[in-house]
């Protein structure tokens, strides 16, 4: 599946990527999905795109969004039970068009987000919280060798964000940095992006970087990053369908292309 050539990039589907490990599609957990309806439609059309498994990963945010463990695994339970549901109603149907009708679905949906695989964690934003969260336990790892996604801070830290990101790795965790093109302290800056390579941090660009929708300097140092092959991990931090119908145009990237091509993408071993 997927290196059908019908563009400049043989890429017709995101099945090469195959696992998204950053998205917001939980229901009423953060400002991603707020509904069930619309975490079904996301996951109806990122199955489309080709992706195969998504790791949910709400915002965990002391202040904003203080989102447990037990709540996260919780609503990933919840969401795969009304999937379930769904894929039982759909069977019971007589023909494909009272399937889709069984479940609830418009004919042509078919229940596909069915198809993909939910995994539960976290986008763990770097603040007071985050290492007692690591400590006791609390946070969610993902993968053979426990990844972490972890949110830098959005102003220039006043602390040592290396130092916190030490104390991470020596409690056995491997941090994946979400969104290095994005932070404006950050971006562009490939000594410090060494730096932390250099620490054995990875690195996640957002899909949508790509398309210019976090701004142009966002997007210039996402062509950066791809060019220094500092890039292991993509995701779509889709936070609803606006951002998950954006997705396709990536498609038609040329860096993305790159980026495929590399070899270097980890996405589809988790
Ligand atoms: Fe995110």
């Amino acid at each position: 599946m997927g290196f059908f050539r019908n563009n400049n990039n043989g890429l017709t589907d995101f099945s090469a990527i195959a696992t998204d490990l950053h998205c917001h599609v939980l229901p009423g957990m953060d400002d991603g999905a707020a509904t069930m309806s619309e975490s079904l439609k996301m996951l109806t059309e990122m199955a489309r795109l080709g992706f195969t498994k998504i790791i949910a990963t709400p915002h965990v945010v002391s202040t904003l969004y203080p989102n447990t463990r037990e709540q996260i695994l919780g609503q990933v339970s919840h969401l795969q039970e009304v999937i379930e549901e769904r894929l039982k109603a759909q069977g019971s149907g007589q023909n494909e068009g009272d399937k889709a009708q069984g479940a609830g679905l418009k004919e042509g949906d078919k229940a596909q987000g069915a198809r993909i695989k939910i995994e539960g964690s976290g986008e763990y934003h770097m603040d007071d919280e985050l290492l007692g969260l690591v400590h006791s336990g609390e946070v969610i790892p993902f993968g053979k060798l426990n990844y972490l996604l972890v949110e830098l801070p959005w102003s220039k830290p006043w602390f040592s964000y290396e130092e916190v990101l030490r104390e991470i790795q020596a409690a056995g965790y491997v941090p994946i940095i979400a969104h290095p093109e994005r932070y404006a302290w950050l971006m562009g800056n490939m000594k410090l992006y060494q730096k932390l390579i250099d620490m054995g941090m990875l690195f996640q660009l957002n899909l949508n970087s790509l398309n210019g929708l976090y701004g142009f300097q966002a997007r210039m140092a996402a062509h950066q990053l791809i060019d220094a092959e500092m890039i292991s991990f993509t995701g779509s931090d889709a936070h609803y369908m606006g951002h998950v119908n954006e997705l396709s145009k990536v498609l038609q990237n040329k860096h993305f292309a790159k980026l495929v091509h590399s070899g270097r993408l980890l996405n589809s071993e988790l």
